[in-house]
């Protein structure tokens, strides 16, 4: 490998179109040299969620601009870049054809490798480039689209040890703020709202708690919000905020018990793992400060390190992709051929089974 690798990055497989530059030196210390994300919140806003068609559109329409505009602030032209790297699954086929196409395009006229990334595996390795962490490690990825715990071992090495079967959880928070007439996205409605409510006043469940699988339910919680909310109409304000809480204690609760499982297991099969293990947290309901706090207080009392990249690279991001495909490079990884073709369903995990329902709204991830 070269001592100084560039590589663009383009993420386009939900709804928010980013392009990125990174570049990585030989002796694996790295640098982002610029990062555009534009959120298409938005455009979907009015219809409570993604809508595939609108998203293809407006990641055509964003694309070129925000690809020159990376470029520009890097203060670098397409000639400097020694690849690409788009994402080409899992997602939405609209915005997933339209990074990938722009990124074959690229390559073909620039006459630079093409990397087609997974989108999960952007987010797998993101606190390599954050916090220069080692393998093995534990992810558990909580977006709209996706609520998994993964194991990392190696770039390309990934096996899958929870996944939900039902809703993912900021589907789950989406859903039960809908249902009470809160905003799109829920998430951060429901964690605001459930600040000044009482999390005691409603007993909701906890499935799968006590299960040995590590795997996610969350379409019971949701149903029992729901009967709850329709057991006392009209809800006033206090009542809004009380669910809001309980809602959020029962997330809690439940993530206690499944990643302190996790956790467990991970001991179990690392034995002899020196130093601290980690677990990174990434996605969008990485946000949600209760959720922080309860897995900062397990991976505290289990003696893992807990780790939550910023923000801007738990949640969708072209550097996550930029950073893959430096990570496939720098492991000597043959770059794709120009006829990949996008992947709307890609599990990180080739083994892992499909579970009924498996979280996925549309394909967002
Ligand atoms: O990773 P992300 O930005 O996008 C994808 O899903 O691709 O995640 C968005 C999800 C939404 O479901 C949103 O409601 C949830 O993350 N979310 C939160 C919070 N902020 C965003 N959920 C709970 N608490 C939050 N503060
Ligand atoms: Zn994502």
């Amino acid at each position: 490998m070269t001592s100084l690798l560039r590589i663009l990055g383009i993420e386009t497989s939900c709804d928010e179109t980013a392009a990125a530059v990174v570049e990585r030196h030989a002796d694996g210390t790295s640098q982002v040299l610029s990062d555009v994300v534009l959120s298409q919140l938005e455009e979907h806003s009015a219809y409570g969620g993604v809508v595939p068609e609108i998203a293809a559109r407006a990641h055509v329409e964003a694309l070129d601009t925000l690809i020159e505009e990376a470029l520009k602030r890097a203060n670098m032209s397409l000639e400097d870049v020694d690849a690409i790297a788009a994402t080409s699954g899992p997602g939405l086929i609209g915005g997933l054809l339209v990074g990938l196409m722009t990124g074959k395009a690229i390559a073909r006229a620039t006459n630079k490798p093409l990397y087609a990334i997974n989108h999960l595996e952007g987010h797998a390795l993101t606190a390599r480039l954050t916090d220069g962490l080692s393998f093995p490690y534990l992810m558990l990825l909580v977006s709209g689209g996706h609520t998994q715990l993964i194991l990392v071992r190696g770039v390309g090495e990934y096996e899958r040890w929870g996944t939900t079967i039902d809703d993912a959880l900021g589907e789950a928070f989406d859903k039960t703020a809908k249902l009470l007439g809160l905003p799109y996205p829920g998430g951060p409605e429901v964690e605001r709202a459930a600040r000044s409510g009482n999390p005691d006043r409603f007993d909701f469940p906890r499935p799968l708690v006590g299960e040995a699988r590590l795997d996610f339910s969350f379409s019971g919680l949701k149903t029992a919000v729901r009967q709850a909310a329709l057991a006392i109409q009209p809800l006033n304000e206090q009542d809004i905020v009380d669910i809001c809480a309980s809602f959020q204690r029962a997330i809690s609760r439940t993530l206690k018990d499944r990643i302190g499982r996790g956790l467990q297991r991970f001991r179990a099969e690392f034995p002899t793992f020196a130093g601290e293990p980690a677990l990174v947290v990434a996605g969008g309901v990485a946000a949600n400060l209760e959720v922080r706090g309860t897995l900062q207080a397990l991976c505290d009392k289990e003696g893992f390190r807990f780790i939550a990249p910023p923000l801007r690279l738990c949640t969708d991001n072209a550097v996550m992709i930029a950073w893959a495909g430096l990570e496939r490079m720098a492991i000597g990884t043959a770059a794709d051929d120009l006829e990949v073709q996008p992947r709307t369903r890609w599990p990180l995990d080739a083994t892992a089974q499909t579970l009924i329902g498996h979280g996925k709204r549309g394909a967002k991830a």
